[in-house]
């Protein structure tokens, strides 16, 4: 890795540069704006410690600069002083949006920078990963619940190295880490392990690494011979599986960048599997699952609006990550409204429902917020509750008046929310739905007939 210390002070520069070379990192030093610009267009550096007083050019200059050379580099801006961030009204989603990772306010230490830049690459890449746990495997400590993310042990990869450390949960509370980073997995070893799980089908693993599994499931999907070797329904539950850790990604810790470019990659993987995989549709319109949750609910929506991208002739590459980005994190304004059911809009209290409607406004505030996400993902979050026959919310808007790409969002939404209401499996809710008026009358006609036609053909509907 490649670290450039861009800092005025030349005793301050010097001397983090001879720590940071001490650590064996490959590190240059600059004390003012336009030579950190050259050393950085020279060396490619991958990581930038900016210090706010950086003159000549200053450290606005020298941060557009990298951001249009390289929106890959991580640039991390340190400051003497709070008052000096407030004077330029620095707030964390302004310093987001321009492109800084993270502001650290002196006094910092060594190590706080060093943190500081692990942090900023965890979540680059899985093959890149190091244990950032310090527990002993065996040995039981207490932790809270939320600093974990459950996974099925079915949809282990055991021929694989660990790229994360694998822990079970034993009580309230309570945790054992079974293996380390970098390790295969012993079948013996994990069948003892899960003798002392509280849940015996279910590892965990940390919650702040969800995104590193994320960009694995990704990479896995799109690279790996066991995945093109694997079957229909399994390549259905590796995207279930890469769905639901995105929509619980963004619900714990909002969306980044990160998962902006990662729900990108999973528009191309979907809308592969949808085009070319023989045999999908009738999985996935037989399909059950025995509970309805926040994120079996986006699974279904982003699954059926790819499923109607793919017979709709228009829809470009831009619409469809659109529509897909849309599609995950439809909800996500959600997070902000207190009492109200994950799914299931029959289980809203009639006093809650004026609240209920502020979610497509507060999710698109929500994703106005991150750094990747375009104007018509936000249109689409925003109308994703607008019905053709103007009975939607919160406008009311008319067919004629509704955006077309949300019109994809609008029927994969409510199609999803029919099939669990009635708890049926796809073909089921088609044939039930069909026939009722109030239903259809909300969908756009044509965004309707391509999820229609997808599923059924004359001879299969009755
Ligand atoms: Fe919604
Ligand atoms: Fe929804």
């Amino acid at each position: 890795m490649r670290i450039l210390i861009s800092h005025q002070n030349k005793e301050e520069c010097d001397s983090l540069t001879k720590k940071f070379k001490a650590l064996n990192e490959e590190v240059y030093g600059a004390t003012n704006g336009k030579d950190s610009q050259l050393i950085f267009m020279q060396h490619k550096c991958d990581c930038i410690f900016l210090d706010i007083n950086i003159q000549r050019n200053s450290a606005l200059e020298v941060l557009k600069f990298v951001k249009i050379n390289n929106p890959e580099t991580k640039v991390i801006l340190t400051s003497d002083s709070l008052s000096q961030i407030e004077e330029l009204e620095l707030t964390n989603d302004v310093a987001k949006r321009i492109g800084i990772l993270k502001i650290m306010i002196a006094p910092y230490s060594f190590e706080d920078l060093i943190a500081a830049k692990d942090e900023a690459f965890l979540s680059t890449s899985w093959s890149k990963k190091r244990s950032t746990d310090n527990n002993l495997t065996g040995e039981k400590f207490e932790a809270q619940d939320k600093d974990f993310t459950i996974f099925d042990l079915q949809n282990l990869l055991l021929d694989t190295p660990l790229f994360l450390d694998l822990f079970v949960k034993v009580g309230d509370g309570q945790y054992i880490k079974i293996f380390n980073v970098g390790e295969n997995i012993d079948a013996l070893k994990l069948e003892k392990s899960m003798s002392l799980s509280q849940n015996e089908n279910y590892v965990y693993f940390k919650a702040h690494e969800r995104i590193i599994f994320i960009n694995f499931m990704n990479e896995f999907i799109a690279n790996s011979t066991t995945y093109k070797d694997s079957t229909t329904s399994s390549k259905i539950e590796f995207a279930k599986v890469l769905i639901e850790k995105i929509v619980e990604e963004s619900q714990s810790f909002g969306v980044g960048q990160d998962l902006i470019s990662e729900a990108k990659k999973v528009a191309h993987h979907l809308f592969k599997l949808v085009s070319e995989t023989k045999g999908l549709i009738d999985n996935i319109k037989k399909r059950k699952d025995l509970e309805s949750t926040s994120t079996t609910h986006a699974f279904y929506t982003t699954f059926f609006a790819v499923i109607i991208c793919n017979k709709m002739d228009w829809t470009s590459e831009r619409s469809l990550e659109a529509i897909v980005i849309a599609s995950l994190f439809h909800d996500i304004g959600k997070t902000r409204i207190k009492n109200i059911p994950d799914v299931g809009i029959n289980n809203i209290l009639p006093k809650d429902w004026i609240e209920y409607k502020n979610h497509p406004q507060f999710g698109m505030e929500i994703l106005e917020k991150s750094e990747g996400v375009t104007k018509p993902t936000l249109h689409i979050i925003y109308q994703h509750h607008e019905y053709g026959d103007g009975t939607g919310f919160p406008n009311n808007l008319s067919q004629s008046r509704i955006y077309p790409l949300a019109k994809v969002l609008i029927t994969a939404n409510l199609f999803t929310e029919y099939m669990e209401e009635n708890k049926t499996n796809a073909l089921d809710t088609l044939r039930l739905m069909i026939p009722n008026r109030e239903q259809i009358s909300k969908h756009d006609p044509a965004v309707l007939k391509a999820l229609i036609s997808s599923f059924i053909t004359k001879k299969t509907l009755f």
